[in-house]
């Protein structure tokens, strides 16, 4: 535990542990120690039970720093001995909890407690707890406090526009506590404005029963050498002011102390009044403002008639001190601007920056994410197919009925081959060598290539091609043996041929030549086929080749340039359309395994032709 007196709850070595993955709150308190010109941040951990992560970014100027972030505050603690305050930022329902472990925890000193309705009963054993193990409780419903140029809770002080002005970056002579944390800085403004700012301030909570009092903290500042006096704004209600009426009596406190109990216009309503706070409702005579204003003028405090006097008492009580030498002159510190956060700055207008991506096709920024500006409700009121969206989200088109339905049929036809196509046997031995369905189904995807399925972009390219050179079918045929020696893609099958005829090619040439206004390409393709049927009977328009140049056929009737579609073939969006369909059906296979419960697969020796040589030796070269 750090090593100060007594009477100091925080200076500028105060570290907390922040309960609560409140990082607004936690990043108020980094910038005041970056304007106030703390080396060590104020916050060393952070608390958050349900939480997997191990550290949580924070600005602290313009650096990134890591806060350590723990499950529990007995873990944080033990790693962050030193840090001796707990701000509990937990809801009312866990408060007390979190207070009750925190105080068990030898090194934790002072307990911050926010919430808001705590029950009274818990309250009261908590606070009684704290007492007895000599710890001290500010709050609960409580904004906190601040030592001024030391230490900030949370959000106390508000912005940091309004800690600059209210003198609160550094110390002063005055020590203040309130209950309200609005008054609070209501309090320290005027402090600033009519004396040298507050050395310290607590606002002690809300609450009927808060862990610590007025006299707790006025005791405290007492004995501060550095408070030259205090000023404490109490409120109706309760009893608590009429503790510092006796300690002013017993000559307990012996700085002048400035009071004023606000509420004092509750005697102008009717009944009992309760303004904001639990606690502040005068039940007896003995606990309205002006009964407890008259007790502390009584017993020697310095109480103005008005909450409008505070400013001039506090004024005169100033100009008396410095005027004795009481108060020592302050040489006011350099703030460093705290950096505007990114947003803020671009929100208004002060800076730009160049972007990285460009999207042309969607948007998730509105209240609902839009394809090509068309919202998703949309979409789906007005029954948008999948080849509809993918007219907008692959080629930013609303597709007429006749293409979009070629889409629909693209992908149905070509969602499964059975389980021995060679994507398909790889899906199936990664989820049987206990791959998961996104690593399986990238598998079976992976095979997807010239030879397999990947054909539908290199048919449209070469038939496009010899088709706009005017290559007879012939010349085509020999063009790709001689000049580019390699099969033509989309023609050829292992299985079918012209006697065993593809019905999926069938299928789709069927609806072409039915729905489309025109199919050049497919009646070149046809020709070409002719040629190379009659060379070998498997050397079929297959079906890549078949749906590679209806593409061609469909972009052209769309009114899509030679070049606009050669973009789109040198893109990969036809193949595209094969991976898109047969994921279905490599997810069905993976899906099959995982049902079946399938062993690992191992490939037979005899299934492997083994033609081993001895190694080629060069080892003497
Ligand atoms: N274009 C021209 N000639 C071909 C083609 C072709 N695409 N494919 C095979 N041939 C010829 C070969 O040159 C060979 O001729 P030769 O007997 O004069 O030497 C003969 O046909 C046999 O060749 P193989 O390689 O034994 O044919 P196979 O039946 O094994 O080939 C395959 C099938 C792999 C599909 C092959 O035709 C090919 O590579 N086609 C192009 C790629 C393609 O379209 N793949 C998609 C298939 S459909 C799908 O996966 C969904
Ligand atoms: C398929 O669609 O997977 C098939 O055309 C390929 C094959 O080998 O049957």
């Amino acid at each position: 535990m750090a090593n100060r007196p007594d009477y100091l709850l925080f200076d500028r070595d105060t570290q907390a542990i922040f309960w609560n993955m409140h990082t607004k709150a936690i990043q108020r308190m980094l910038d005041y120690d970056y304007v106030i010109g703390r080396k060590k941040p104020s916050v060393a951990a952070i608390v958050h039970p349900t939480s997997d992560l191990k550290y949580q970014k924070f600005f602290f100027g313009t650096e990134e720093i890591l806060i350590p972030v723990y499950r529990s505050t007995k873990e944080a603690a033990e790693n962050h001995p030193n840090a001796d305050v707990l701000i509990n930022f937990a809801s009312f329902r866990t408060a007390y909890d979190v207070t009750r472990e925190a105080i068990d925890i030898p090194t934790i000193r002072t307990i911050v407690i926010t919430a808001e309705g705590i029950p009274e009963r818990l309250t009261r054993d908590m606070n009684l707890r704290a007492r007895k193990a000599g710890k001290w409780i500010i709050g609960p419903a409580t904004v906190g406090g601040l030592a001024a140029g030391a230490f900030r809770i949370a959000n106390t002080g508000g912005t940091i526009e309004n800690i600059i002005n209210s003198k609160l970056h550094r110390p002063g002579s005055v020590g203040l506590v309130t209950r309200s944390g609005g008054l609070f800085n209501e309090l320290c403004n005027i402090i600033a404005r009519n004396a040298n700012g507050i050395f310290e301030g607590v606002a002690i909570g809300g609450d009927r029963f808060p862990g610590s009092d007025f006299l707790d903290h006025l005791l405290r500042m007492e004995k501060n050498p550095d408070i030259k006096f205090m000023v404490m704004l109490g409120e109706l209600g309760g009893t608590l002011e009429y503790k510092v009426v006796d300690a002013i009596k017993k000559g307990l406190i012996k700085k002048p102390v400035i009071a004023w109990c606000i509420g004092t216009c509750a005697k102008l309503f009717g009944s009992d009044v309760q303004f904001g706070h639990a606690g502040a409702k005068a039940g007896a005579e003995r606990e309205t403002a002006d009964a407890k204003n008259a007790a502390l003028k009584e017993a020697g405090a310095l109480v103005p008639s008005s909450f409008d006097e505070l400013p001039e008492l506090i004024r005169g009580v100033y100009e008396e001190l410095k005027a004795q030498g009481e108060i020592p002159e302050i040489k006011e510190p350099e703030v460093p601007p705290i950096p505007m956060d990114y947003a803020e700055a671009r929100k208004k207008g002060l800076i730009r920056k160049p972007t990285n991506f460009i999207c042309t096709i969607s948007d998730d920024r509105g209240p609902e994410a839009t394809y090509t500006n068309i919202p998703i409700s949309e979409v789906i009121e007005k029954g948008y197919s999948i080849a509809d969206i993918i007219g907008l989200l692959w080629f930013k088109k609303k597709f007429p009925k006749w293409a979009s339905n070629f889409i629909d049929m693209v992908i149905k036809i070509v969602a499964d081959h059975g389980p021995c196509v060679s994507g398909a046997h790889n899906a199936r031995v990664a989820a049987r060598a206990g791959k998961d369905l996104v690593s399986s189904l990238a598998s079976g995807l992976l095979t997807i290539g010239p030879r397999f399925g990947g054909a539908i972009d290199g048919a449209a390219k070469y038939f496009k091609m010899a088709y706009e050179k005017g290559m007879s079918p012939k010349e085509f045929v020999d063009y790709m043996k001689r000049v580019e020696r390699k099969p033509i893609p989309g023609i050829g099958h292992r299985v079918k041929s012209i006697r065993n005829p593809d019905k999926r090619v069938e299928l789709l040439k069927n609806y072409a030549e039915e729905n489309f206004p025109a199919t050049e390409l497919l009646n070149y393709a046809l020709e070409v086929e002719k040629v190379t049927t009659a060379k070998k009977e498997n050397l079929i328009l297959n079906v890549d080749g078949c749906i590679g140049v209806l593409m061609v056929d469909m972009f052209k009737n769309l009114g899509f340039t030679s070049k606009e579609i050669d973009e789109i073939i040198d893109a990969g969006a036809l193949n595209a359309f094969f991976v898109l369909g047969r994921s279905i059906g490599f997810i069905g296979h993976i899906l099959d395994e995982k049902r079946l419960k399938s062993p690992l697969y191992r490939h037979p020796w005899d299934d492997v032709l083994y033609a081993i040589e001895e190694p080629e030796d060069l080892t003497d070269r």
